[in-house]
């Protein structure tokens, strides 16, 4: 990649090498789930993988960052599957600090993860979390998760909720296949 990639460009980089991860079904549970602001998070697993690639490619570091690893651990990153605004009692109570282990947990379920991916997925808290991200991968996540999060909880659009449709419930999703 010698040039600067554009907007497009990035785009179908996320869809071509994130389509496993965007097809999945379980990925309609995302869609249903507001993550921060009028986002979904779905959304927000998008624009934290292109977030990513364009900062891979403006710091130049295609030498020693994997595209495909980085897009994939982007769109897991928040694989949690529950809507964080639900306490459940006060089960999602430490969300902020468990939810990483968690969307690692239901990634593996659902795909084969290489270590990249593992470990940028369950450290994309850090430094919330005490454990750092082991690869370049992993601090590229966790740096578009930032920005990304700040400008979608204070964007003027957070107003703008529409209603979503009922996230089904994991075990629902299971059970019609
Ligand atoms: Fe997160
Ligand atoms: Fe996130």
């Amino acid at each position: 990649m010698g040039h600067l990639l554009t907007r497009t460009q990035i785009q179908r980089l996320v869809a071509k090498h994130g389509r496993e991860v965007i097809e999945h079904r379980h990925m309609q549970i995302e869609r249903c789930c507001y993550q921060h602001g009028n986002v979904t998070t779905f959304e927000h697993s998008v624009r934290v993988a292109c977030l990513a690639v364009w900062m891979a490619d403006r710091a130049h570091l295609w030498y020693r960052v994997d595209l495909k690893s980085l897009i994939r651990a982007a769109l897991l990153h928040d694989y949690f599957l529950y809507d964080w605004h639900d306490w459940d009692n006060g089960e999602h109570q430490w969300h902020g600090f468990t939810h990483g282990h968690a969307a690692l947990v239901n990634a593996l379920k659902d795909f084969k993860l290489n270590d990249i991916e593992r470990n940028s997925i369950e450290n994309h808290m850090f430094p919330m979390t005490p454990v750092p991200p082991r690869y370049i991968e992993g601090y590229l996540v966790t740096l578009a998760d930032k920005c990304s999060a700040t400008a979608e909880t204070f964007s003027f659009d957070r107003f703008n909720k529409r209603a979503l449709p009922a996230a089904k419930p994991y075990a629902e999703i299971e059970a019609r296949r």
